[in-house]
């Protein structure tokens, strides 16, 4: 199944001012005539006025090979987290619940994990979503190199999501909510838009558990910027608890929280 943007069309509502869009020949629009291009395939659903920003320039600077390089070198993410990168996938992949309909990915980054599970779930639906371009397109290539077709790709704010409340079927969320500028902000969006008993699964580098880890965050990762913050466990969890997802299972693999968890009923 090829997935395209008419496809999901019927799920976006304008981050400006909530409108519904419409798609016509490559942009979607507003009742208000609010426009977000389709590039290349990857549709823009930011306000326009964010579009040309360098609100995530240190993402688009390393996107694609440099980013793919660091993540899976495994000395130095063993040593950084207490846990190799594919560890920590494999892990996630047991919590993982796909149902079929729309999946949210966010972020999708480079798509150097998700795209292994885009593969392994055809009669899923996914969106991968980032706010760095430059990730997307990664993420694009890297897609269309394995003839993945189950996947549509959006640049847009976690922290103000395009979508209509209880529209989205299940969602994942791979080492973001480090990176997102409010975690708060993101995990309210992301228990808006799911629908009912819709699963979530997400990791994320935690504070307050190895020393060496904490040294990275404070000396390196928050100062470049890769990291907006970080905090224990507890936190993350209470996080979910306070926007609308529950039965909460965590798990702790060196640094890194594995969790996953329902919206509401
Ligand atoms: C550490 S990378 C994780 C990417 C991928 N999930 C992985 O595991 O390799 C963090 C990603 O979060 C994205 N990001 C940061 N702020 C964001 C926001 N407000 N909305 C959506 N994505 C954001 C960055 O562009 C970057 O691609």
């Amino acid at each position: 199944m090829e997935l395209s943007v008419k496809d999901a069309a019927k799920l976006f509502r304008c981050p400006v001012n909530k409108d519904i869009l419409e798609l016509k020949e490559d942009y979607l629009i507003s009742k208000s005539g609010l426009k977000y291009p389709v590039v290349n395939g990857i549709i823009d659903l930011l306000p326009e006025e964010k579009r040309d920003d360098n609100d995530n320039s240190e993402y688009d600077t390393i996107s694609g090979l440099l980013y793919n390089l660091w993540v899976m070198n495994p000395i130095i993410i063993s040593f950084a987290w207490g846990i190799g990168a594919l560890t920590t996938l494999f892990k996630m992949k047991r919590l993982l619940e796909i149902p079929g309909g729309w999946i949210l990915d966010v972020p999708c980054g480079t798509g150097i994990f998700s795209t292994s599970v885009y593969k392994s779930k055809p009669a899923s639906k996914f969106i991968a979503m980032d706010y760095s371009m430059g990730m997307l397109k990664a993420a694009q290539k890297k897609a269309r190199s394995k003839n993945i077709r189950n996947v549509i790709f959006i640049r847009a704010d976690v922290g103000n999501l395009p979508f209509k409340d209880n529209s989205i079927d299940g969602s994942f969320s791979m080492a973001g909510f480090h990176a997102f500028p409010d975690p708060n902000k993101a995990a309210l969006e992301i228990g808006r838009i799911l629908k009912k008993t819709a699963p979530f699964t997400m990791t994320v580098a935690c504070a307050e558990e190895r020393t060496i880890s904490d040294f990275m965050i404070r000396k390196f990762m928050i100062p470049k910027g890769y990291f907006k913050s970080s905090f224990p466990p507890h936190a993350y969890r209470k996080l979910l608890r306070n926007n609308g997802l529950r039965d909460i299972h965590a798990e702790m693999a060196g640094a890194i929280m594995v969790s996953n968890a329902k919206k509401l009923d």
